[in-house]
């Protein structure tokens, strides 16, 4: 179960982190509910005493997915995404997780930052998101295998 302090602090980030125009925010419920099941994680970063972002994921099997990860506006290109996505790949391995999967609204910038962590395009649902605009915009969705390796350890050899 989530302590409320730290389900404040992911809803928090998620009313800044998401534009509402695409309907990609969860509700304080949907979060309390994922992560009430054992298979749901979550991780925080924080930023000179405030919470700058969070990443939420599942494992089932083999995969752990990554279901959601926001850092507020004004924090970000400071590095916070990529130590979110690097401690979700390192909790994926500790929980014996082979390959780390995620869906991504097409043309989502943070596209670069899941390449540079090796993640590659392995599906497309074309239309599968809609904005209030009614557009309508294609998932694409990304996997990486892992190795045995934390992400330190990757980046210093
Ligand atoms: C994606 C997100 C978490 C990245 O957070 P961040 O703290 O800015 O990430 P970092 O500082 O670690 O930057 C990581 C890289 O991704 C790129 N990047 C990520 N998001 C970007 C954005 N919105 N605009 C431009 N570049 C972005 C950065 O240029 C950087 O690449 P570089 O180091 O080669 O220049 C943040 O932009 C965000 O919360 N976006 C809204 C929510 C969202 O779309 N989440 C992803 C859903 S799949």
């Amino acid at each position: 179960m989530v302590p409320a302090d730290d389900l404040d602090r992911i809803l928090a980030v998620m009313d800044a982190a998401f534009d509402p125009q695409f309907g990609e925010a969860w509700n304080r419920r949907q979060v309390e509910d994922a992560l009430i099941l054992g298979n749901c994680h979550y991780g925080l970063a924080e930023a000179s005493g405030t919470c700058a972002g969070f990443y939420l994921s599942r494992f089932a099997y083999d995969e752990e997915e990554l279901l959601l990860l926001g850092v507020i506006p004004s924090q970000r290109g400071c590095g916070y995404g990529a130590h979110l996505l690097e401690q979700f790949m390192d909790g994926a391995r500790a929980h014996g997780a082979l390959r780390v999967l995620l869906e991504m609204r097409q043309g989502n910038p943070a596209e670069r930052l899941y390449q540079r962590y090796g993640f590659a395009q392995i599906g497309c649902r074309p239309n599968y998101y809609r904005g209030t605009n009614g557009q309508r915009i294609d998932a694409l969705t990304f996997a990486c295998l892992l190795d045995g390796r934390s992400q330190a350890d990757r980046q210093s050899t």
